[in-house]
């Protein structure tokens, strides 16, 4: 381990209480010289270090940047978000992660990035974002489901991160079909899931996710919000990814285990879809009706005016009248 690093771990034990630089260079095996250099490393990086002449030092608080021991500091998960690449900047996490995930990295590994250069959405469109104010990031994940199973996970991510939403900040946001976290029709987070499969088996997945939570409100594109307006404080980043890892965790395994019923169930509960009047564009043409439910592959089923109803397998959907008066 680097000194920076097992000096941070010393003070983070410690908690509120010094510790003297002799007894951290005697506790590491270094020279105080080399504490002192990691103390200064470490406030580099943005962490709050008092320094008491007799006392010794005292980690007083930690920066809201998204370093991969902040992510994996107290993450209680078995395997989600354990091995993390954090990056200042990349074209996009979910091709990093794809690239990794070549090269066999495990199931969980965690891939964030405070900017994306060329950050992507769903059905070919872009995801922009400002630099270190938000989440952007990508899980690699193994599951022994075939492909079709697909569509399940990308539900599950949105359910996951509605549950962190709700138990984190108390902010009622719910899900447009098939997986925007919304807020009053408003978009706070999106989802981008992607696979590479034989015809009968998943290689790996990877579940992309952008969540919208300190944007400030006036760099806010039209239609979108942020979790710091709604809640009218700043989010801190990593112990909400620590949050949303252990519920996705939970939600993935009951995935595998065969349980979608249950899952959907929370998915009809968090719903802003369901029960509203859409439109539907499909890869052909357009369909207007009220949507009706979801079935066991994660399809959103609309009944058109003339009573048939049809099953919207994948595409954008668009909710036509408001759902909060
Ligand atoms: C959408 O709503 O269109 C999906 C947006 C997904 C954006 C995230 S940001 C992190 C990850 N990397 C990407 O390039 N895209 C996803």
């Amino acid at each position: 381990m680097k000194t920076d690093d097992a000096v941070l771990q010393s003070l983070r034990r410690e908690r509120t209480r010094f510790i003297s630089g002799e007894d951290l260079a005697r506790e590491l095996g270094v020279t105080r010289a080399a504490v002192w250099k990691a103390i200064e490393g470490l406030r580099k990086l943005g962490y709050d270090i008092a320094a008491h002449p007799n006392a010794g030092y005292r980690l007083d608080g930690v920066p809201d940047r998204l370093y991969a021991d902040e992510i994996t500091h107290g993450l209680d998960t078995e395997y989600m978000g354990l091995s993390v690449h954090a990056y200042e900047s990349c074209d996009s996490t979910n091709d990093t992660a794809w690239n990794l995930a070549q090269q066999n990295a495990s199931e969980g590994t965690l891939i964030v990035a405070e900017k994306q250069m060329k950050g992507k959405g769903r059905l070919g469109r872009t995801w922009s974002s400002p630099a270190g104010k938000n989440l952007l990031f990508s899980v690699i994940l193994r599951p022994k489901l075939a492909p079709d199973a697909l569509g399940r996970l990308t539900l599950v991510a949105g359910i996951s991160l509605v549950r962190a939403v709700r138990e984190e900040l108390g902010v009622p946001v719910g899900i447009k079909w098939p997986n925007d976290i919304v807020h009053k029709d408003k978009k706070i987070g999106g989802i981008l899931t992607e696979m590479s499969a034989d015809a009968d088996r998943v290689r790996f997945c990877i579940v992309g996710i952008g969540l919208n939570l300190n944007s400030d409100p006036e760099s806010l594109p039209e239609g979108a919000m942020s979790l710091k307006k709604l809640s009218g404080k700043a989010v801190p980043r990593a112990k909400f990814l620590q949050v949303f890892l252990r519920a996705f965790e939970k939600d993935y395994e009951t995935l595998k285990a065969g349980r979608f019923d249950l899952l959907a169930d929370d998915w009809r509960q968090f719903s802003e879809t369901i029960g509203r009047r859409i439109t539907a564009q499909m890869p052909d043409r357009q369909i207007e009706g009220q949507a009706v439910d979801i079935d066991v592959q994660g399809c959103l089923w609309v009944r058109r005016d003339n009573g048939l109803q049809e099953k919207i397998l994948s595409g954008d959907i668009r909710h036509l009248r408001p759902a909060h008066a």
